[in-house]
């Protein structure tokens, strides 16, 4: 699938992981909104894209993604200003063991919201054009992180909504696509403030150093590449893509229930 001309719609777009989808998505010729609850960065790195790309390219629209207003007026918005949305990135994300209930809050509902809002402007039925939609999910989303037990559920929710949602969409003719990309530790912020965020797990701090130590860190820019990868490849329907700093591997899972 060739970008050119295509809308996207990137959540958690400011910082880390969703700025570098955000400009891979750029550089390969997509039109990009960003959405995010943090206006200055969002604006400013807005700013930046549009002296760059151009000012018709980009757009920053300030967006929770716990409300369903925020998001429905974003997606709304970026709809009427590009005309339709291609690609949905479900990027925003925290890690917080402390205020776990925003933790799912915003990883899973707000991974759901967004896709069944975006799902009313994208799906074929509906009159979109189709495209593909990409969650960031997690390793976590496939294994433990034994010091972020909520994290890692939220993360395992969106390796199974992914999964889910893809067939769903194929077999009802949505013409939309729903992959995940699954990355082990980043450079981002979340990953700087781990250590801070582990509440009642704190003292699984040192095991968390280890994992981190024997894992070693991705670049946003790697994790950007996965993305391009899920959203240009036609193929790709309802897959897991493991990414270290060793490795990249599309997940083989054991099917129980079909
Ligand atoms: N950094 C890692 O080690 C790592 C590893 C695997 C997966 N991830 C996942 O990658 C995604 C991006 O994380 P990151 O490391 O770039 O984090 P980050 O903190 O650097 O950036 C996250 C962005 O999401 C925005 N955001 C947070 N809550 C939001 C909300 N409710 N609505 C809209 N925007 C919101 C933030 O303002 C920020 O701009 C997350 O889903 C995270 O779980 C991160």
């Amino acid at each position: 699938m060739s970008l050119d001309g295509k809308v996207a719609v990137v959540t958690g777009a400011a910082l880390g992981i969703g700025k570098a989808m955000t400009e891979i998505l750029l550089q390969n010729g997509a039109k990009v909104a960003l959405l995010d609850v943090n206006e200055t960065a969002g604006k400013s790195l807005c700013e930046a894209l549009m002296k760059q790309y151009g000012q018709e390219k980009t757009l920053f629209l300030s967006c929770d993604i716990q409300s369903e207003e925020q998001t429905k007026a974003a997606l709304k918005k970026t709809s009427e200003v590009f005309g339709g949305i291609d690609i949905l990135c479900n990027n925003a994300g925290i890690l917080n063991e402390n205020t776990w209930e925003k933790t799912v809050s915003i990883n899973l509902m707000g991974v759901i919201r967004s896709t069944y809002l975006a799902l009313e402007h994208m799906n074929k039925l509906n009159g979109g054009r189709g495209g593909v939609i990409v969650n960031t999910a997690s390793m976590a989303g496939l294994g433990p992180l034994p010091s972020c037990p909520v994290y890692t559920a939220t993360k395992h929710g969106v390796v199974g909504f992914t999964r889910a949602m893809a067939a769903a969409s194929s077999a009802s003719g949505y013409g939309i696509r729903v992959n995940a990309v699954c990355p082990s530790f980043v450079q981002t912020e979340l990953f700087a403030n781990i250590l801070d965020k582990l509440g009642q797990f704190s003292h699984l701090a040192d095991a968390t150093k280890g994992m981190v130590e024997k894992f070693g860190t991705l670049s946003v820019s790697q994790v950007a590449e996965c993305l391009l990868e899920l959203v240009t490849d036609e193929t790709k329907n309802g897959e897991a893509l493991v990414v270290t700093p060793q490795m990249k591997k599309y997940m083989t899972f054991v099917n129980t229930i079909q």
